[in-house]
């Protein structure tokens, strides 16, 4: 077996020690009183039916369940700091999700088996809640997603554990940043690329990566529609956007080379790198003049306007 010789110069070195998967509780309940999404008992959404388009009513569940969603990873924010596990933080995402009379969505979907994505460092998504500690140091994604009177609202913050480096502080800020510009971009009767050229170009403006494997998806009865958003400059994603169009923005961004690879748990990705990666993600409402943020607390404001803002 042959030693591979790490690269030298300007690459900085991958985070180090990487993460390593700890235990999964056993899965959290449910009550029956709560209204839950095809997939729950399954673990099957099925193919994608619904239509691209919401009407005035779904928009208004939506924003409903987007305010629960915001509040919940306001909270799970809160309660970040070095020692907790992410299995707490699971603990912390379901119980107030099921206090708002809503369901996890993420739980059992596909067979997933925790109510909220926690992220860790060099995992770009779909980290599973365990028995890991949270450091100081780390950078961690919480993506939490609820389903509330028959849809969806879905958002994600990446936050600081205690004091992180100068260099992951950056990767937060301008992850947020492109976001925000993907946001931007969004206007009735453009194509859907538009967003990702908007992202991609302030990445290549920061030297960050730019996640190709995972993109924003349609959503509102279903958790994943059929629209692809995409957070790249793609020419062939030309879906004209239209008011009453619900979709997420979600870039994930990478200090190194932004190819993905697979756990065995057939959730989590990580760099193959091995470098820090960050994400933010809003449900946004394609509307006359633009795009508005469902994924907001009452007040208009979102958890990831505190970050770093
Ligand atoms: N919330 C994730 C997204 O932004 C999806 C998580 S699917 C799960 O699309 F099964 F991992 F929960
Ligand atoms: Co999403
Ligand atoms: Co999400």
């Amino acid at each position: 077996m042959s030693k591979r010789k790490r690269k030298t110069g300007t690459m900085p070195p991958p985070s180090i020690p990487p993460v390593e998967a700890g235990i999964v509780s056993p899965i959290r309940l449910v009550p029956a009183n709560i209204n839950k999404p095809p997939y729950a008992l399954t673990g099957d959404p099925g193919n994608s039916i619904s239509s691209l388009v919401r009407d005035g009513d779904e928009i208004k569940r939506m924003e409903k369940a987007g305010e629960i969603a915001a509040k919940v990873l306001f909270e799970a924010g809160s309660n970040i700091s070095p020692g907790i596990t992410t299995d707490k933080i699971d603990e912390i995402v379901h119980e107030m999700i099921l206090s708002f009379d809503a369901y996890p969505s993420p739980l059992n979907y596909r067979g997933f088996p925790k109510s909220v994505c926690t992220s860790i460092n060099e995992v770009i998504c779909h980290g599973i809640p365990d028995s890991r500690i949270l450091q100081e140091g780390d950078i961690v994604n919480i993506d939490v997603t609820v389903y509330h009177e028959g849809v969806h609202g879905d958002t994600s913050v990446t936050f600081p554990v205690g004091e992180i480096s100068e260099l992951d502080i950056r990767l937060i800020k301008e992850t947020r940043k492109s976001m925000e510009l993907g946001i931007e971009a969004v206007k009735p009767g453009r194509p859907v690329n538009v967003i990702g050229r908007a992202i991609e170009r302030h990445a290549k403006r920061n030297a960050l990566g730019v996640v190709r494997e995972f993109i924003g998806h349609g959503i509102g009865t279903e958790f994943h529609s059929s629209l692809q958003i995409p957070h790249y400059y793609d020419p062939y994603a030309s879906t004209e956007m239209l008011p009453g169009m619900t979709f997420t923005i979600e870039p994930m961004l990478t200090l190194g080379d932004p190819s993905a690879q697979m756990w065995s748990d057939n959730w989590t990705a990580v760099t193959r790198d091995g470098r820090r990666t960050a994400q933010f993600e809003h449900t946004i409402l394609v509307t006359e003049h633009g795009a508005r943020r469902l994924t907001v607390l009452d007040d208009g404001k979102a958890p990831s306007d505190l970050i770093f803002s």
